[in-house]
């Protein structure tokens, strides 16, 4: 395996990578992770964190130096990482501060759960599908804690795979424009699923797809938060371009308003909200507070695209289909606002736009401004 000795900086820590996989570009989940577990700390005055798969345990560190962990746990499966892990977490370990281990993370959520000893904050960075651990890391997870997942199984998640994704989250996936935000749908359906089978319930905190990978940051709660309303069906219409949410109870009979056409069902997945948008703002206060001005301006997308239909139109569908040049983004929001409807740009595809207006609507407006 590759060895890099370069040291590296990232937030506040200092580390070396030695044999351990570690992406910089990565950087935006982690500084989004360690956000969320500040606001945490502060709203709850304790923090311990549960990473399950550390890599080279950058990770760990940021939650320890920046959110301020009280206690981070930090395990990786593969031993031949330990010296470099150790290395890193030195001064977190030798305050008493943290440990490492390298168990697979399901024992370790078991031993948790065996040992009632829950996490304020449960990171589960895998490769791939999070499927294995979806269920099992509940287990860890303190009710009113955080659990952080990663997916980086896009080819399932876009609907290229659909009989994996029904192994994989129990949800037929299907290929269309606004796929990646299904990827963090099926995500986040799958846990809010998983966790119902134990009469509890999971909250968006929020949802990120950057670089090619799914990150989903979920809050436990002791409530059943899963309705037929939020865990359900999208319909893509082909012969459009349009979207529709579809309801259980209309499985069977739902067509496209525009033209009768049959839609193209993907689904179970979580419909409501993306992210909590009130945390996001303390996030970005956060993000703000430390001059971190590209992560400021990411969140303000994010909190802006919170609770809108659960699809977004590509520039590229609108001037497709409408036979016109690719209309500018800011432009036809600032024109669909113009017109009364709710309009925004999304984190997940800078060449898209999410509104409550249809797509006909969309072309029709882009046509006129
Ligand atoms: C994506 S890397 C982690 C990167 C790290 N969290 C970061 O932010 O740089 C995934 C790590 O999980 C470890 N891993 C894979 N399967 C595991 C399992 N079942 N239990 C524990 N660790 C596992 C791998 O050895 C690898 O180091
Ligand atoms: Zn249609």
């Amino acid at each position: 395996m590759h060895l890099d000795l370069n040291w590296h900086v990232e937030g506040k820590a200092k580390f070396q990578v030695g044999n351990a996989f570690y992406r910089a570009t990565s950087g935006v989940a982690r500084d989004l992770g360690v956000f969320a577990a500040a606001v945490y700390k502060s709203d709850t005055g304790g923090l311990r964190v549960l990473e399950a798969m550390s890599g080279c345990g950058v990770r760990s560190l940021r939650y320890w130096l920046e959110s301020e962990a009280d206690w981070v746990w930090a395990n990786e499966g593969n031993p031949d990482i330990s010296p470099i892990l150790h290395q890193n977490l030195a001064d977190a370990i030798a305050s008493g501060h943290s440990q490492v281990t390298h168990l697979d993370a399901n024992r370790v959520f078991f031993d948790c759960y065996n040992r009632s000893d829950y996490y304020d904050l449960v990171d589960v960075d895998c490769f791939g599908s999070p499927a294995p651990y979806l269920s099992t890391s509940l287990w860890a997870t303190k009710i009113g804690g955080l659990l952080y997942l990663t997916s980086t199984d896009g080819r399932t998640a876009t609907g290229h795979s659909p009989k994996n994704s029904l192994s994989v989250y129990g949800a037929y996936a299907r290929a269309h424009p606004s796929a990646h935000e299904q990827g963090l749908r099926l995500l986040i359906g799958s846990v809010q699923q998983q966790a119902a089978t134990k009469g509890l319930g999971i909250e968006p905190v929020f949802s990120l797809f950057a670089g090619q990978v799914y990150r989903v940051m979920l809050r436990l709660v002791a409530t059943q938060e899963l309705t037929e309303k939020n865990f359900g069906f999208i319909g893509y219409c082909h012969q459009c371009g349009d979207y529709q949410v579809v309801p259980w109870r209309k499985l069977g009979r739902v067509v496209c308003p525009h033209d009768d056409s049959s839609l193209t069902i993907s689904g179970p997945m979580w419909l409501g909200e993306l992210h909590n948008a009130t945390l996001l703002q303390r996030m970005r206060a956060l993000a703000e507070e430390w001059n971190w001005l590209e992560r400021v301006q990411l969140l303000k997308v994010m909190e802006a695209e919170a609770d809108f239909p659960p699809y977004f139109f590509t520039l590229g569908e609108i001037g497709r289909r409408g036979k016109m040049d690719i209309p500018k983004r800011d432009r036809l929001i600032q024109s669909l606002h113009e017109q009364n409807y709710r309009a925004s740009s999304t984190h997940i595809n800078a060449q898209a736009i999410k509104t409550d207006a249809d797509l006909p609507t969309c072309i029709a407006v882009a046509r006129r401004s």
